[in-house]
């Protein structure tokens, strides 16, 4: 994908114009409705205030969770407008609709100044079937079309690429931070290229490290998924998450990181414990083996030390996915060693999905993070190299 080739809000004249902006304010909430975590809303605020400074009406079109295409009216976009009034310092005027002669009344009434916020675009059954009427009436809202929901471009949706193809188009600040981040690691990296994969499962992250290992000199493999490399190298695993139906796709991997001379480094030790729970019992191990009755639930001191030595000596380096449960604090030293490694990594450092970026905040080093990603689901299609369809929209003639 030509990423260079995506139009920006520069290239758009925007000074009088409404612009619908498709932003991803698929915000977390408490058990009380309030949002738990706001990053997103305030990383789409560059975009959307640049809009008011040039003279444009932001008008904002987002989804919050899986409404199933009903009005749900726990996910109501009501909390996200007062959010983001109280980030932008702007007005914002949340409608109760996002297509239809109500709207377009409401938006001819708007005094200046104001940023639009239209409601749940999920709550349209032809959202997530890229339905072309409802991206038709979308785009009649609007004379310009903004994307600046990475998290939600590796969907094929009305709101995210049927209005593309109404409106001239660009990707908003945000989205354009993201490619450029991604391109940095993917197309132009400084070598060494280092990845630190993670997380549960191995069959999540077959792409992703098929397709990494043409371009890392190294790749750091930790968290639930290394078991299943374990195994098939012949190593006990006791209890611990293994894929058994994936055995043969890491012996695949493994010969591929051999053939091209990819350093491949998998745990050494671990902490084991003799059950999934906080409070179980808890040892380390000698090696890479783990004896009958426990299951590897955090990558041991030894492992930290190669993991951290290898993330060192990255002048690029991307990590997804936690080395252990790190939300338990007696599995979170190698998680937390590998976020304050990549933290005084002098390379440039690209951390992408939920729980790594959890991680990174949990242990305090996410300013010493070249770039964090908004997207999860999104950055790990990249990772995959994969086309992400709201991407693609936007280089349409
Ligand atoms: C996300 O949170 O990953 C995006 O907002 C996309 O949401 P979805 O997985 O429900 O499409």
């Amino acid at each position: 994908m030509q990423l260079d080739a995506v139009p920006s809000l520069s290239d758009l004249d925007v000074s009088g114009k409404r612009v619908l902006v498709r932003v991803d304010f698929n915000v977390p909430l408490g058990d009380d409705g309030k949002i738990t975590d706001d990053t997103r809303i305030r990383a789409a605020l560059p975009t959307i205030l640049e809009l008011c400074e040039r003279g444009a009406t932001p008008i904002l079109l987002s989804h919050l969770g899986r409404p199933k295409g009903e009005v749900v009216d726990a996910l109501r976009l009501d909390p996200v407008g007062t959010r983001l009034e109280e980030l932008s310092g702007k007005p914002v005027r949340k409608l109760y609709e996002s297509r239809g002669e109500r709207v377009m009344k409401e938006l001819d009434d708007l005094d200046a100044g104001a940023i639009v916020l239209l409601e749940n675009v999920r709550f349209h059954p032809g959202e997530t079937k890229g339905d072309p009427e409802l991206a038709a009436d979308f785009a009649a809202l609007g004379d310009l079309f903004v994307n600046d929901a990475f998290g939600t471009s590796h969907r094929d949706h009305a709101s995210v690429c049927g209005i593309a193809r109404h409106l001239p188009s660009a990707a908003g600040h945000l989205l354009r931070r993201e490619l450029d981040a991604f391109a940095r690691v993917l197309e132009t990296p400084a070598k060494p290229l280092v990845a630190v994969l993670g997380g549960a499962k191995v069959s999540d992250k077959l792409t992703v490290i098929d397709h990494l290992l043409d371009r890392v000199q190294a790749l750091v493999v930790g968290g639930g998924m290394a078991y299943t490399f374990l195994k098939a190298q012949g190593h006990g695993v006791g209890t611990s998450l293994v894929q058994d139906d994936q055995l043969d796709s890491v012996k695949r991997s493994m010969e591929k990181a051999e053939t091209l001379g990819v350093e491949l480094h998998l745990p050494l030790d671990h902490v084991v414990a003799d059950a999934f729970a906080a409070d179980a019992n808890a040892r380390v191990t000698d090696g890479p083996d783990i004896p009958d009755g426990w299951m590897g639930l955090d990558i041991g001191p030894r492992t930290i030390e190669r993991f951290s030595g290898a993330v060192a000596g990255a002048r690029t380096l991307v990590w997804n996915g936690p080395m252990g449960v790190f939300e338990w604090e007696p599995f979170q030293a190698g998680t937390r060693a590998i976020a304050e490694a990549a933290a005084s990594c002098p390379g440039y450092t690209v951390v992408g999905g939920g729980d790594s970026v959890a991680a990174v905040e949990r242990f305090g080093v996410a300013d010493r993070i070249d770039h964090i990603s908004t997207g999860g689901g999104a950055s790990l299609e990249l990772l995959e190299g994969r086309e992400l369809p709201g991407i693609v929209a936007l280089l349409r003639e």
